[in-house]
């Protein structure tokens, strides 16, 4: 029989428990198919004592990531402390220094220190694998390194943040406002310790920052990432956006343009029909599209136990089996730094605005649009009972700079009576 596959599992929180319940419940079944027994030999978190969902006893400990990592029974460590600096980078760093592999879910040190880490790995000859850390369980790490690794990569597309999508669809369905969801979202445990990085599109940056550098062959830069978060999202745009037939959505674009790498991770406007459009609750959906392949969707849970113990354990498995891939799909060496698109392509969007209702009110509020070179696709003025009309329009293709300038000019016409709300409209 093959040498075992010895883990050292470094975080005991939901994950880690949930990697352990696969360890122990699929012995069998994975001794079968790695052609080798995958077995934990040793563990470590802040806490010994506290009650757990499964059973460690029979496990190494160790208070000490660092030292776990360092261990001589443990060939792989299993990351799941989480964090971008700290314990689990040092953990991390030290597991390579040995010469172990290292599977993680975390997504936030890969963002920050994925290039560095990468190379480190490689010039030792370790791999780090990273599947949970985009998409909870969905396999889309294996889709884009493995599957479509003979397509130019066009664009990735996806809602990666399942608790800002659980609250704008339920803000949608419960017709509620945008802080009443989110505490209910407080109250089920959805959000992180630090909430900013759900909806602050934080966390769902750091997967986009992931996804791009394997869809296009470039080095990590989280920081290029656009971001705006959901938090001034509101009922009102929810209602009117579905009324044109489209769902705001925490959107996350990677895209290689002429004027360079374009990331963004911000709210957009997407057919309400499209599958992403489609998407309810805490769920993720990333959508791919390559040269030959032209589009796939693949959607499932992004978070939980189950989901990213699973994504981890695909990971396992494939060191377990002798797959050996570059940390981003390609030598971490010949990664290059990309130049960040300091503008988005050009898009439709949605305006909305409180206009006076007047005579030659619209007249000039078009004016505006127009001195600025948009051109009006659709729009629409509310019922209402004072003399403020809600007036909703949807730009054809612009630029956000045009529109800035636009919006800038909107004051002077005295007509607007309020900031407007401008979302972009992404094709999908
Ligand atoms: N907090 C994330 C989400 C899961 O809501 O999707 C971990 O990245």
């Amino acid at each position: 029989m093959s040498d075992p596959l010895r883990l050292g599992i470094a975080g005991l929180g939901t994950v880690g428990q949930g990697i352990v319940r696969i360890v122990q419940t699929h012995a069998a079944l994975l001794e079968a198919r790695a052609g080798r027994p995958v077995i934990i030999t040793a563990v470590s978190a802040r806490s010994r004592t506290k009650n757990r969902e499964v059973d460690v006893s029979d496990y190494a400990w160790e208070d000490d990531p660092v030292a776990l990592a360092a261990r001589g029974d443990v060939d792989v460590l299993v990351e799941v402390i989480g964090g971008d600096n700290g314990p689990a980078k040092d953990a991390t760093e030290a597991a390579i220094r040995a010469g172990k592999d290292v599977v993680t879910a975390n997504k936030a040190m890969l963002a920050h220190h994925g290039q560095a880490l990468a190379e480190l790995a490689e010039d030792a000859g370790c791999v780090i694998r990273f599947e949970a850390a985009v998409a909870g369980g969905i396999p889309v790490i294996k889709a884009l390194t493995e599957s479509l690794a003979g397509n130019e990569i066009r664009r990735v597309i996806g809602v990666m943040n399942g608790t800002c999508n659980y609250i704008l669809t339920r803000m949608e369905s419960a017709g509620l406002p945008y802080e009443e969801v989110f505490e209910e979202a407080n109250k089920l445990g959805y959000l992180e310790a630090d909430p900013n990085l759900d909806v602050g599109g934080i966390d769902a940056g750091h997967k986009l920052a992931l996804l791009s550098a394997i869809a296009f062959g470039t080095q990590v830069d989280f920081d290029a990432v656009e971001l705006e978060g959901i938090g001034s999202i509101t009922i009102e745009d929810i209602r009117h956006a579905a009324d044109m037939g489209f769902k705001i959505k925490l959107l996350g674009v990677a895209q290689m343009t002429g004027r360079g790498l374009e990331q963004r991770m911000t709210p957009c406007l997407v057919p309400g029909t499209s599958p992403l459009g489609q998407l309810q609750g805490g769920t993720n959906m990333v959508v791919l599209e390559g040269d030959s392949i032209e589009q796939i969707v693949l959607r499932g849970p992004g978070a939980g136990m189950g989901p990213t113990a699973s994504a981890v354990m695909g990971d396992v498995m494939d060191i377990a089996r002798g797959l050996r891939l570059p940390t981003f799909g390609q030598p971490a060496a010949t990664l290059k730094k990309a130049r960040a698109a300091r503008a988005a392509v050009a898009a439709p969007y949605y305006l909305r605005m409180q206009l006076l209702d007047k005579p030659g009110a619209l007249a000039k509020v078009a004016s505006v649009l127009g001195d600025a070179g948009i051109s009006i696709d659709r729009m629409r003025q509310y019922d209402h009972g004072e003399d403020i009309a809600p007036v909703l329009i949807v730009t054809h293709k612009t630029t956000r700079s045009a529109l800035d300038e636009a919006i800038a000019a909107l004051p002077a016409t005295r007509v607007v009576q309020s900031e407007p709300v401008a979302i972009r409209i992404e094709a999908v």
